[in-house]
């Protein structure tokens, strides 16, 4: 859980007329401050990550990464401790290629010197990007930095764009190698500032779990992109459904929005500490959608506590059809697949709301708003 730039801020480099939202060393300090000073630190999310654009375009003479002079005149060894200092943690991004996606140099033929300079900036996140390399060598290549990231006796986080590469290229990854390598990876496209973009990254999320949520785990897990809550392109409804959603597929959090200017009620979508416990369930398990018809989907995690064999649940029934006025969705626990005979105890995790202990035959049934959803969990 964290806070990541892409998204929001993006390769802005213009410092002079907007110093503000340039990607800079002053950028990631106001970004740290506000985590801790808004309570998201106190919540979970714990890692700011810089992503592309922070580099020199041209290594040191000795071959090393350089960060921006202008906009890091500091260098990131200090932006580090700035971090660590405020008890955070340090992410950086680079790509397994020639040249960053956005241009700037990749690490290929640098692996072993790269790695060894985020260690010595005391990096804990490293996300390695796939442009301007050739998604067959990938398989040789992710691994390869991998082991020069361990080598360093640092851990860090290492963050993969090795299968979405693969898949966008016709290959089909090698999910088991991915997994023994890497601690999180994106399968999808970007996320970008739209509802569209959402539904499409929950589409493929459905429409492929077959393939991807046996490989999440702890330790390991599949990356369906930043949170983008409280910017400009979700209403509240859709911000409510993007946090419980990412919960079910047991997805790393990583919040691209300006703290400094988001409104109460998605600061508290994102603070909502009962769906932070669902995503950060201990089990790990990545959930399903079990049901879609009509615009209406379910989905489904299985989840902590575990008694006399039963999983809980974490549930959320989701709206997507576009007719101006609530669903109706009507459905008994056994329909879910819940059949511990002596019952749940059920709460839904947005309103606050516990309705006692339910038997399996028991309906649950909600109004649930257009692009909206509830989530609730079943415990066992
Ligand atoms: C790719 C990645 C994004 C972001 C940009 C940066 O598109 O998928 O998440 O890192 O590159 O250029």
């Amino acid at each position: 859980m964290g806070w990541l730039s892409w998204e929001r801020f993006r390769c802005n480099t213009d410092c002079k007329n907007d110093p503000d939202n340039c990607i800079s060393d002053r950028l990631f300090r106001t970004m740290t401050d506000l985590v801790v000073s808004e309570g998201y630190a106190a919540v979970g999310y714990e890692y700011i990550n810089i992503d592309d654009c922070w580099l020199e375009k041209d290594r040191s003479y000795s071959g090393q990464l350089v960060p921006d002079r202008l906009r890091f005149p500091y260098g990131l060894h200090d932006l580090s401790n700035y971090v660590h200092g405020k008890g955070l943690k340090f992410g950086i991004y680079e790509d397994y290629g020639n040249y960053t996606c956005a241009g700037y140099p990749g690490v290929l033929g640098y692996l072993e010197t790269d790695a060894d300079t985020f260690a010595s900036w005391n990096v804990d996140y490293v996300k390695l990007d796939g442009c301007y390399s050739h998604p067959r060598d990938m398989d040789r290549g992710y691994p390869e930095f991998g082991f020069h990231l361990n080598r360093t006796g640092r851990p860090m986080v290492y963050s993969c764009s090795w299968p979405v590469y693969q898949i966008y290229s016709g290959m089909s990854p090698n999910y088991s190698s991915i997994v023994e390598h890497c601690n999180l990876w994106r399968n999808f496209d970007d996320i970008q500032d739209s509802w569209a973009s959402l539904e499409s990254i929950i589409d493929y999320y459905g429409n492929n779990q077959d393939n991807i949520v046996p490989n999440a785990g702890p330790g390991h897990w599949n990356d369906p992109d930043m949170l983008i809550i409280g910017n400009f392109g979700l209403s509240y409804e859709q911000s409510k459904t993007q946090m419980a959603l990412w919960a079910i597929l047991a997805a790393p959090l990583l919040m691209s929005v300006d703290l400094r200017t988001i409104r109460p009620e998605y600061k508290a979508i994102l603070q909502n500490r009962k769906i932070i416990a669902v995503d950060q369930d201990p089990l790990g398990y990545q959930g399903r959608r079990i049901y879609k018809n009509n615009g209406i989907e379910i989905w489904a995690r299985p989840i902590t506590p575990v008694y006399q064999n039963y999983f809980s649940y974490a549930v959320a029934f989701l709206n997507r059809r576009t007719d101006g006025t609530p669903s109706d969705v009507a459905v008994t626990l056994r329909e879910l697949g819940l059949s511990n005979p002596g019952g749940y105890s059920v709460e839904d995790l947005y309103e606050d709301v516990n309705y006692g202990v339910l038997t399996p035959l028991t309906k649950i049934k909600v109004k649930v708003n257009p692009s909206g959803e509830y989530i609730f969990k079943y415990k066992s």
